[in-house]
């Protein structure tokens, strides 16, 4: 007893005197360091390189920000959303932090401030787009900083756009690697929340990180509640639904600009004051909004992805997708806006059959270079994936971290394991050897026609033809065509399964 008081009024005394969580109390006013934070800061501090994979939410940002307040350095930060950028730098000036973003829409009196604001060594953090970087000037500038040794370190936020197996590869990311030559010596931490083994590889390599620190942390959010399910013909009394039993702010992720300037409207007609967020505001409408949603009590945002990923409230107590997101990388990331308080919060995402072949067909536009078709490809694959989630009966959490890497046992809290106890599963194979018939007789049809014709030989059957076709391409009986047609082939397996079946039982949730 006696040790333990000694050992805990030792560990106050160590806190009150330990410069970093001092400085973390001084600049911030938290109290203590979230997991693998320390790690990070004091890595950099010792000119050390990082790669931090930490769940959405863990606070990434303060991993190179603190640093730079330490040092009375600059840290230059990659990032890929301006949207994102504006919205750290906002927040940090809130705090009295001097920061600031380079971007191709900066007026020439703004850019001049900056320079001015670089030389004087008064700047603790430079936001940088990526394709900055190619600019003559901006690599003069980088000369000069790394020269007069104010440089602390240089950070890759969204670290995961530099890798053709990422979900959301940028090609101008893959130049980060000079980085490196830019600046010798000046350390590089590459930050991610979903990094896979894979991609987090190709970061070290591309990044040409030497001997990283590699903090990885499950990317689990115990406190979210994934729900995912069919989108009815009008989903407005489900999201109204919704947005009622939510707590604190709302986020809506809507595809396109047009889908949120007429959500926004539904919303407002139906009586709750919703507010458009995407890149065809005016700069004046895009910051009323952020503000609006910064400062409301319950405000509902309605926002393009791009757009969302810019915006950065703690009690977000819901976030609804309004269709089926293009990864599960990419929908981790988005649903992370909610919750970050810690607090309990509700990720429900409504999806369609058809929101795969409108984006699959998207994707399908790449060109004829290699590279560009086998990332369609690659982006085909992770769509699939998507949607075998939410049309799957498994733990929507456990799903989506295999997406990561990661195996952890079901969550408890989705819907699929809340209704697990009560759902009724039966053999599809009899259905299953139909689907496989159809296509022996003829391959290579598309989702759409077998479909309907299954349907007309049988219209009594009580089979949902297109997603058991779409079960099957999940389960590998079938292959699909990459283009975003969806035609169907019969592969080695559904030959095998014709000849011997087994029986396939799954709950319906379609
Ligand atoms: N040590 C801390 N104590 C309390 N709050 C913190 C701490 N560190 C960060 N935060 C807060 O946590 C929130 C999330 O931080 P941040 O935006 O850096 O997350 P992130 O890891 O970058 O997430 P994402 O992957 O979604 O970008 C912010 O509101 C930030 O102010
Ligand atoms: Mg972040
Ligand atoms: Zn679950």
């Amino acid at each position: 007893m006696g040790s333990a008081l000694a050992r805990s009024r030792k560990q106050r005394l160590a806190s009150v005197v330990d410069p970093l969580q001092q400085a973390l109390g001084e600049h911030f006013g938290w109290p203590a360091f979230r997991p693998g934070q320390r790690e990070v800061v004091e890595a950099l501090l010792a000119g050390r390189d990082c790669l931090a994979v930490l769940p959405t939410g863990a606070g990434k940002s303060l991993c190179y920000q603190l640093p730079a307040l330490v040092r009375e350095g600059l840290v230059l930060v990659i990032s890929p959303l301006v949207a994102l950028m504006q919205d750290q730098v906002a927040q940090l000036q809130r705090r009295g932090i001097a920061a600031a973003c380079l971007h191709r829409d900066l007026g020439g009196g703004e850019r001049q401030d900056l320079q001015r604001r670089l030389r004087e060594g008064l700047l603790r953090l430079l936001y940088l787009a990526p394709e900055r970087l190619q600019l003559e000037s901006t690599q003069q500038l980088l000369d000069d900083l790394h020269g007069r040794g104010g440089l602390v370190a240089l950070a890759v936020d969204e670290a995961h756009c530099i890798s053709a197996w990422g979900h959301d590869f940028r090609p101008d990311y893959r130049r980060l690697g000079r980085l490196r030559q830019l600046c010798p010596g000046v350390p590089v931490v590459a930050l991610s929340a979903t990094a896979a083994p894979q991609v987090r590889a190709d970061l070290i390599r591309l990044l040409q990180l030497k001997r990283p620190l590699v903090q990885v942390h499950s990317a689990r959010r115990t406190n979210l509640a994934y729900t995912m399910q069919r989108r009815p013909d009008d989903p407005l009394p489900l999201v109204l639904e919704a947005l009622e039993q939510s707590r604190g702010a709302r986020l809506i992720y809507a595809r396109t600009r047009r889908a949120v300037e007429s959500w926004v409207a539904r919303l407002n007609d139906a009586g709750h004051e919703a507010i458009a967020y995407h890149a065809g505001l005016e700069p004046g409408a895009r910051q009323q909004a952020l503000e609006h949603f910064q400062q409301h009590r319950q405000p509902v945002l309605v926002a393009t992805i791009a757009f969302g990923m810019g915006v950065d409230r703690s009690d977000v107590g819901l976030v609804l997708h309004l269709a089926l997101p293009a990864s599960a990388e990419g929908y981790l990331q988005e649903s992370g806006r909610a919750g970050r308080d810690g607090l309990p919060a509700h990720c429900l995402l409504l999806y369609s059959p058809g929101d795969r072949i409108s984006l699959g067909w998207a994707l399908a536009q790449a060109g004829a270079d290699p590279a560009d078709r086998q990332r369609a490809e690659l982006a085909q694959q992770q769509l699939r994936r998507m949607e075998s989630i939410a049309e799957g009966e498994g733990c929507r959490e456990q799903a989506l971290l295999q997406a990561v890497g990661e195996l952890v046992p079901p969550c408890g809290r989705c819907d699929t394991c809340l209704a697990a106890p009560s759902r009724v599963q039966r053999d599809w194979s009899p259905s299953v050897l139909r689907v496989l018939a159809a296509l022996e007789q003829q391959d290579g049809r598309e989702l759409r026609a077998l479909t309907r014709e299954l349907q007309e030989l049988d219209p009594a059957a009580e089979a949902r033809w297109g997603w058991l076709a779409r079960r099957l391409v999940q389960e590998q009986l079938i292959g699909e065509s990459d283009d975003g047609a969806q035609r169907l082939y019969l592969r080695a397996t559904g030959r095998h399964y014709l000849k011997r079946p087994w029986p396939l039982t799954w709950a319906a949730t379609a």
